[in-house]
């Protein structure tokens, strides 16, 4: 019997990217073939983010879009709006044959082998630490920077936000597992890790014995010798502990880089939002961060328009983001989440006005990004060459410590290699250099 192939698309974070590669891994060993043409597989996986309601919805018209050109495929929805949604899905659509929640991806063969017409498949319940046990085998690498979640699940509850309900409270994995993956990937050539998790600063091991923390995983990591970049993320500002923030003093792989997520700049917001932490206490960690580490950069995620935002909640915001000069950003309109607190508030907001907000707010944050990256033109810096620009094949593509994206142009570059190039060009998304 010819073999069957898959095609797996990931939505929404990097964990979902994380888990698309363990889904390919766990697939390939179990005899199926990847297939890089989604209309051509025998087996279309569709990995979801629940986010918010526009990544929510994309899943059906993808589906719709994948079947009518052939409709005699699988099709499996994995993920967060597979949690979320469950059986539900498969009155939305018919053709979904398979919904299976983020934690038991290890069952995804045996439901593949089960779907017969009209037999439908179903999974979303969660048996946290299972996922790690049975997707643990060796991952072929992706590129040279390649990611490892660590921590999954989230206990904090923001009144915004579906990840508590979609992936389940907080769990760790064993700083042993975590070794032993991160030699498998530097075994292979990734030079660069980044640790994940939803809130990956959160990380305890309490299950395991050592009872370590995420600045012992780093140190225990970095030992590696051929490992040269250690980054994490997300992080929330109420786990930035002091023994973390000392390891950006001590230890030279950890780069001077931190996405920790700030949401709003209004304390009044911060608190319906149930981030659990004030602008004071936010800018404080800053402050620490950065006598820890004088050159390290912020990045941050906003949500433009929660309910009963006012303009002066939202002049807040500004306000603090001319006061950090976050470096990077990802900013988006509020999405109303169905089960999530926020969700019973009255969101009187015309959508027009938020649309603005948002406009002013990004052109904000990008003119700091240029700013930034001006700073670098004719300087010298150290550059992790990834691999060669896929738009141009002259150019290859790395990143400084601070995450800044590199083009260089160059004949003998070697990916993996850490390189000083000097900058002679940018604008607010990349730099560029001739090397
Ligand atoms: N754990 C991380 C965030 C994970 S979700 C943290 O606490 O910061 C990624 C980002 O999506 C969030 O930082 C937030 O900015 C955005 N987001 C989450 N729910 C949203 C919603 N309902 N509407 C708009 N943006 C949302
Ligand atoms: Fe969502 Fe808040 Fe948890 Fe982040 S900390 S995943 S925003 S509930
Ligand atoms: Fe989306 Fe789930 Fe990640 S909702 S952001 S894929 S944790």
């Amino acid at each position: 019997m010819k073999e069957q192939s898959f095609y797996v698309k990931s939505y929404g974070c990097q964990m979902n990217v994380y888990d698309s590669e363990k889904i390919s891994s766990f697939l390939t060993k179990e005899g199926m073939v990847e297939n890089n043409d989604i209309y051509s597989a025998d087996i279309v996986i569709f990995n979801t983010c629940n986010i918010r309601e526009k990544a929510a919805q994309k899943v059906y018209s993808d589906i719709g879009r994948v079947v009518k050109k052939n409709n005699d495929k699988v099709i499996a929805v994995v993920g967060c709006v597979a949690q979320a949604e469950n059986s539900e899905m498969f009155n939305r659509s018919s053709d979904i044959d398979i919904v299976l929640g983020p934690q038991s991806y290890h069952l995804l063969p045996k439901m593949i082998e089960d779907v017969k017409p009209n037999y439908k498949q179903l999974n979303t319940d969660f048996i946290i630490n299972e996922k790690f046990d049975y997707l643990s085998e060796e991952r072929k690498i992706k590129g040279i920077s390649s990611f490892v979640t660590i921590q999954e699940g989230c206990d904090k509850f923001c009144a915004f936000c579906v990840v508590p309900f979609t992936r389940g409270p907080e769990y760790s994995r064993s700083i042993n597992d975590i070794k032993l993956e991160v030699l498998q990937l530097t075994k292979q050539g990734a030079r660069e890790i980044v640790l994940l998790g939803q809130n990956v600063n959160a990380y305890n091991s309490e299950m395991n014995e050592n009872n370590s923390k995420l600045s012992d995983l780093i140190y225990e990591l970095s030992e590696i010798i051929d490992l040269k970049r250690i980054r994490y993320t997300t992080s929330h500002p109420i786990n930035m502990t002091d023994d973390l923030i000392k390891s950006h003093k001590d230890n030279d792989k950890l780069m001077p880089f931190l996405h920790l997520p700030v949401q709003s700049g209004s304390n009044n917001i911060l608190k319906k939002m149930n981030r659990k932490y004030s602008v004071e206490f936010y800018k404080e960690v800053i402050l620490k961060l950065k006598e820890a580490k004088p050159n390290i950069q912020i990045s941050s995620d906003f949500i433009i328009g929660f309910p009963e935002e006012t303009n002066k909640d939202f002049e807040e915001t500004l306000k603090l983001i001319d006061e950090i000069e976050f470096t990077q950003s990802y900013s988006f309109i509020y999405s109303e989440r169905p089960g999530t607190k926020a969700a019973s508030i009255n969101d009187e907001l015309s959508n027009s006005e938020k649309t603005e907000r948002l406009k002013i707010l990004q052109s904000r944050l990008q003119e700091i990004q240029f700013n930034f990256n001006e700073t670098f033109n004719n300087k010298f810096v150290k550059v992790l060459i990834e691999n060669k620009s896929t738009s141009n094949s002259e150019y290859f593509f790395g990143r400084t410590p601070y995450m800044q994206a590199v083009y260089i142009k160059s004949k003998k570059l070697e990916p993996g290699s850490e390189v000083d190039v000097q900058i002679n060009s940018c604008n607010h998304k990349s730099l560029y250099a001739n090397f």
